[in-house]
């Protein structure tokens, strides 16, 4: 099929949201409500052409979708309602065959599964528009699917506009459609604003169609929670429940372990291999990928981590940097942005490193600040270790080499550079580059003296 196009509706005020960000912006999962949407009509079918309706806050909106390739866009300059934004997309789209897949911003549960289904089904019974329906436990606020006594589908009724027994209708609009695109352009046209709160219903381009003897259908396929719109703060909340109890089950059904589903907050778009064990009160977002046979937790953050097989990390908050094999790191450990632990390195209790490279085999830890430094292999830092990378204006560099031996309590005053196997005594700070293999001690002699008037 290579003639398939999508509309994004997100040019709404989202005024329910009490919020100076575009409704469509709003997170759950780590992931903008828009991206959902997009990724899973890109899911769902090959488009050739992804048209966004933006309005409220569009430049904010633009510049987040233009992340995606196949994305364009067109500007409602007065939000009318649905079908006038929809109208705006004609521009995109006119004098095209096909079928366009139609959503919402602000849906983001629905699957791409089911809107493959919707566009079969479509397709299948060579309608001219088919509505994406639902069975709700209440109904309040959705267009109603209202059917003749023979069960046709007849027209979507708003809630303002619904008599008493239309109210009770229990099966909604989950407001995803599609449409043959050689009729609809016409039809929405004939659409006009007189109802309740005036404005441009996209919903009744169903009986205009059926009115011109075109065919139109409502498959009940959606689950309730699939198509839960997000309107307010409530509802993001209930989205993002929902989504991390699926994101969570979908992580056990691939092979990992997580042993209080309840207290762990996995983004969407993390992968996790398989046989790692994920412990209570774990936090792992944006793009983050770990490895087969890893630890994670309890009461860990993981953010934007690359974190390779066989990594055990406790009681730890890690940003933006790669864990290389069989490292481990805590218990409270602080890994800052654009640090690399390499192979079986261990970072432990109370040890912050910051846009370090730590290499293989090489310990910190504990109570060490690591910071702009590069580190080589096999070296041990002595607990209570700092990088001083800092003098009030620039940030230094450190480097020490292989196998060295860091004593306890030493301060390294950056830029300096210590060569392969040396010594540092305890309790020594470092001012000066140190050559290979010697040993180095830098702190005042003890004196011990008799102690008078005791
Ligand atoms: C809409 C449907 C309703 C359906 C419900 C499902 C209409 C008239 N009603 O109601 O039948 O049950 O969705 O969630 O469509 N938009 C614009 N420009 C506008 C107006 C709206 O782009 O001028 C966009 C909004 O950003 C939103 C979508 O259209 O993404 C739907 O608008 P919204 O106001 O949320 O409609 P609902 O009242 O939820
Ligand atoms: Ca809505």
């Amino acid at each position: 099929m290579n003639n398939i196009y999508g509309v994004v509706l997100a040019a709404g005020q989202g005024t329910r949201m009490k919020s100076s960000l575009p409704k469509v912006l709003h997170k759950v999962c780590g992931k903008e409500l828009i991206s959902h949407v997009l990724d899973c009509m890109n899911a769902a079918a090959k488009l050739q052409k992804l048209v966004i309706v933006v309005g409220n806050g569009s430049d904010l909106v633009i510049k987040h979708i233009e992340k995606y390739g196949n994305t364009e866009y067109v500007f409602q300059e007065k939000r009318l309602g649905s079908a006038h934004a929809l109208l705006q997309a004609e521009e995109k789209l006119k004098n095209l065959n096909g079928h366009l897949i139609v959503m919402c911003g602000d849906t983001p549960l629905v699957k791409a599964r089911t809107i493959k289904e919707l566009l079969r089904w479509h397709i299948r019974m060579e309608n001219s528009a088919t509505v994406l329906s639902g069975k709700v436990k209440n109904p309040f606020g959705y267009g109603r699917i209202v059917r003749n006594t023979d069960g046709v589908f007849t027209e979507i009724v708003e809630e303002k506009s619904a008599s008493d027994e239309q109210k009770k209708i229990d099966e909604i609009n989950s407001g995803i459609y599609c449409f043959d695109l050689k009729v609809l352009w016409a039809a929405l046209k004939k659409v006009d604003n007189k109802n309740n709160k005036k404005e441009y219903y996209l919903t009744d381009v169903i009986s205009i169609l059926n009115n011109d003897g075109h065919k139109t259908g409502a498959i009940c396929l959606a689950e309730e929670e699939e198509i839960l719109g997000v309107n307010d703060r409530v509802q993001l909340a209930e989205a993002e429940a929902i989504m991390r109890k699926e994101i969570n089950i979908e992580h056990m059904k691939n092979g990992v372990t997580v042993s209080a589903p309840e207290s762990t907050y996995i983004d969407k778009d993390v992968v996790i291999g398989h046989d790692t064990i994920i412990k209570p009160n774990t936090h792992i977002s944006g793009r983050t990928k770990i490895g087969k046979n890893c630890v994670i937790g309890p009461d860990t953050t993981i953010m934007s981590c690359k974190v390779e097989d066989e990594v055990s990390i406790v009681c730890s908050y890690i940003e933006n940097s790669q864990i290389k094999k069989n490292v481990k790191i805590g218990p409270y450990a602080h890994i800052r942005p654009e640090s690399v632990l390499k192979e079986n390195v261990k970072v432990g209790n109370f040890s912050e490193v910051k846009k370090s490279v730590v290499g293989e085999g090489s310990k910190v830890n504990h109570l060490s600040y690591i910071g702009d430094a590069r580190v080589g292999k096999n070296v041990n830092i002595g607990a209570g270790t700092i990088t001083c990378n800092y003098d009030g204006k620039n940030k230094f560099k450190t480097i020490i080499n292989d196998e060295v031996f860091v004593g306890s309590n030493v301060n390294l005053v950056a830029p300096v550079t210590i060569g392969k196997k040396v010594l540092i005594a305890a309790g020594s700070t470092i001012t000066d580059d140190v050559l290979p293999n010697k040993l180095t001690i830098a702190r005042a002699r003890q004196i011990t003296k008799v102690r008078k008037n005791k």
